[in-house]
């Protein structure tokens, strides 16, 4: 992920999410020297992306999303493979995320790949006062 792919990133991010980040969050994770970011794209398409962190032996996935027209084709798959692998690389023993308790599709996501649900933070998002699932798996 480089700062050219951000106005297709902030687009679809922005027609996903309920609170969306920001341009500067964006920014943020790419200049950030433990970021891990990846971008999923056909031709030159950008259809997703990862943003992600590794810190010691702690990786952690802060954001994931895939287009809604290239969805259910295992491209988020994908993109965790290939974050968990250069995750590796860098030291991560773990790979850790947070995800809104009542995003089934992700569940079934993580759940696929093998994330444990390891606790919750309490109606951790303002928007919607929902609980936050910590999920974890061991690379
Ligand atoms: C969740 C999300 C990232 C999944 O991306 P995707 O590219 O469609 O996922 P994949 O095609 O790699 O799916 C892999 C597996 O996850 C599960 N899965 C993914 N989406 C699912 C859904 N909507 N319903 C049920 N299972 C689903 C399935 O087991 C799937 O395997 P299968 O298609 O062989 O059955 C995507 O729906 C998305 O961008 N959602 C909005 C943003 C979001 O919720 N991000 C996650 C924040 S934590």
């Amino acid at each position: 992920m480089t700062r050219a792919d951000l106005p297709c990133i902030l687009g679809m991010e922005q027609s996903e999410f309920l609170t969306p980040w920001s341009e500067e969050s964006f920014r943020h994770a790419i200049e950030t020297p433990n970021g891990l970011n990846l971008i999923c794209q056909r031709g030159d398409e950008v259809i997703g992306f990862l943003t992600g962190l590794v810190v010691l032996d702690e990786a952690w996935i802060t954001n994931l999303l895939i287009a809604r027209e290239h969805r259910r084709c295992g491209f988020s798959r994908r993109l965790l493979a290939c974050f968990m692998d250069r995750a590796r690389v860098r030291g991560a023993l773990h790979v850790f995320l947070e995800v809104r308790q009542k995003n089934e599709a992700a569940h079934q996501l993580y759940n696929k790949l093998d994330f444990q649900k390891i606790g919750v933070r309490r109606q951790y998002y303002s928007d919607t006062r929902e609980d936050a699932w910590v999920m974890r798996k061991t690379l």
